[in-house]
């Protein structure tokens, strides 16, 4: 069973600034803490893009820092908000393909496949040209040949998702890709980009997007106006073999105290010891 952590939406600015009055940092500490905490078995964290909310080289310098205590290898994607030369300066050791930031990482009988979907002229759609299409297509047929299944991690989503705001925020001209993974159907397919905790399938496709770690949005179907809401940041557990993909949505609980345990007992009822009196009762 191959164990992965998906981290996504980090918006990390320069040391000091804040995002829509949330401290990214602070929020991305806890995620990696949690992380190295609980799940230092992991084979990799897998962080999908919008690393940096503005794109600038101290931002990615002060991502660099925070996720440099990491006890996992991980692997880095862009998103809207990034840029890829500034990123490229401060990860020079990155995984590049054909000048993109796209990578594959095989485990077994696994392959990942993580794409660039950092649209060169639009600051909220996504894209992947010709050239990271043939990329794709090569790096997925390969793993049928090898006789792997494929989890692909991009991020933006390349259909809707029935939110109004995002349906000029995802893949542009989405068609080939999704011609491409109809044929090959991967085992599932990860995004982030959506500040949304959303699963589901696409044409037998499973697929899973966590709200990420910075600013969270209120889900509205059909709104105009986004509503932006305080929350705890949130990272994914990821448990995949050829056979499925188990995903479990989670945070940080370094803040939360522990309110009871339940231990088992042999009639399957469980002992539970209350820790934290209610306020009312005492
Ligand atoms: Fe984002
Ligand atoms: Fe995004």
């Amino acid at each position: 069973m191959l164990k992965v952590i998906h981290v996504t939406d980090t918006h990390i600015g320069p040391v000091g600034q804040l995002v829509l009055g949330l401290d990214p940092h602070e929020r991305l500490r806890q995620v990696v803490h949690a992380i190295n905490e609980d799940h230092d078995d992991a084979a990799l964290c897998v962080i999908t893009g919008d690393l940096t909310d503005r794109g600038d080289e101290d931002s990615y310098r002060a991502f660099a820092d925070i996720v440099s205590v990491l006890k996992i290898p991980y692997r880095l994607l862009l998103g809207n908000h990034d840029n890829r030369e500034n990123f490229r300066r401060a990860f020079p050791d990155a995984p590049v393909e054909d000048g993109f930031v796209q990578s594959t990482a095989d485990f077994g009988d696994i392959r990942l496949i993580f794409l660039d979907s950092l649209h060169d002229n639009h600051a909220g759609l996504g894209q992947l040209c010709n050239s990271r299409l043939r990329w794709f297509s090569g790096a997925i047929d390969e793993a049928a040949a090898t006789g792997r299944r494929s989890v692909a991690f991009i991020h933006h989503p390349p259909f809707s998702v029935g939110v109004k705001m995002f349906e000029q925020m995802i893949l542009e001209n989405p068609e080939p890709f999704l011609n491409q993974i109809t044929a090959n159907k991967p085992l599932h397919l990860v995004f982030g980009h959506l500040h949304l905790t959303t699963s589901g399938s696409w044409n037998g496709i499973p697929y899973s997007c966590n709200r990420g770690v910075a600013h969270r949005i209120a889900l509205s179907l059909d709104g105009d106006v986004t509503e932006f809401v305080e929350s705890e940041p949130t990272f994914d557990v990821m448990l995949i073999s050829s056979g499925g993909v188990l995903v479990h949505h989670t945070s940080p609980t370094t803040n939360s105290a522990v309110i009871a345990r339940e231990y088992p007992t042999e009639n399957g009822k469980g002992h539970q010891v209350v820790l934290r009196v209610n306020l009312e009762e005492s």
